[in-house]
């Protein structure tokens, strides 16, 4: 898969978020590169929406990790959560939650959770093991979005899809979205 898109405003950004969320199944990990400002938290919200969260999402730059559950009422939610150094978890249902997340009925295609992340502000990737990203990469009911994910280093998985958002000079923004580690 390879596409290409230009937006001219934040929201057709959150737009193509949305959109792409329909076509993530669980264990998708998106990996977001582009300079501050160019749209991968704006991106990163649609997708959140699309995947039936209904609160905003709020950059997490200074927790590192956010954590969503998709799904589950609250108290299951948070019986089920782990927690990691960090990490901050938020529950929410979901208006998929007639369709996935029923206890005892884990599937490896049912979205059950979503983390954002953004590795801006970290420096080795041993912080990155100790905010249990090793784990988190591995979840495979999880779909997982990481800004800056260039940090990743040795940590960036082999399956995973790259997106890479720009800013031109008339101010409108590009999307290319490439997946690797697949056949299509
Ligand atoms: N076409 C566009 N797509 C996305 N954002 C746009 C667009 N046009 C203008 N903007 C503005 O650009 C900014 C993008 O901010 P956003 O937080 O999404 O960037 P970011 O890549 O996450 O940056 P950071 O690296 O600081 O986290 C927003 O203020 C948004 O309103
Ligand atoms: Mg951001």
């Amino acid at each position: 898969m390879s596409e290409e898109f230009i937006t001219n405003d934040a929201l057709a950004t959150k737009k193509i978020g949305y959109e792409f969320a329909q076509k993530l199944t669980a264990g998708d990990i998106i990996c977001l590169y582009g300079d501050l400002g160019s749209g991968k938290t704006m991106f990163t919200q649609g997708l959140a929406q699309g995947l039936g969260l209904s609160q905003r999402i709020i950059s997490p730059t200074f927790i590192i990790v956010r954590k969503y559950n998709i799904g589950y009422s609250s108290s299951e939610a948070q019986a089920k959560s782990r927690s990691h150094p960090g990490e901050a978890t938020t529950s929410i249902g979901s208006q998929k939650k007639d369709s996935i997340g029923r206890q005892g009925d884990l599937q490896n295609d049912k979205i059950i959770c979503f983390y954002h992340i953004d590795l801006y502000r970290t420096e080795t990737e041993k912080e990155l093991e100790g905010i249990g990203l090793g784990e988190i990469l591995q979840d495979k009911n999880a779909v997982v979005v990481i800004e800056w994910a260039e940090k990743l280093g040795a940590l960036l998985p082999e399956k995973r899809i790259e997106i890479k958002l720009g800013q031109n000079a008339d101010e409108s923004h590009t999307l290319r979205i490439d997946s690797y580690g697949t056949s299509n």
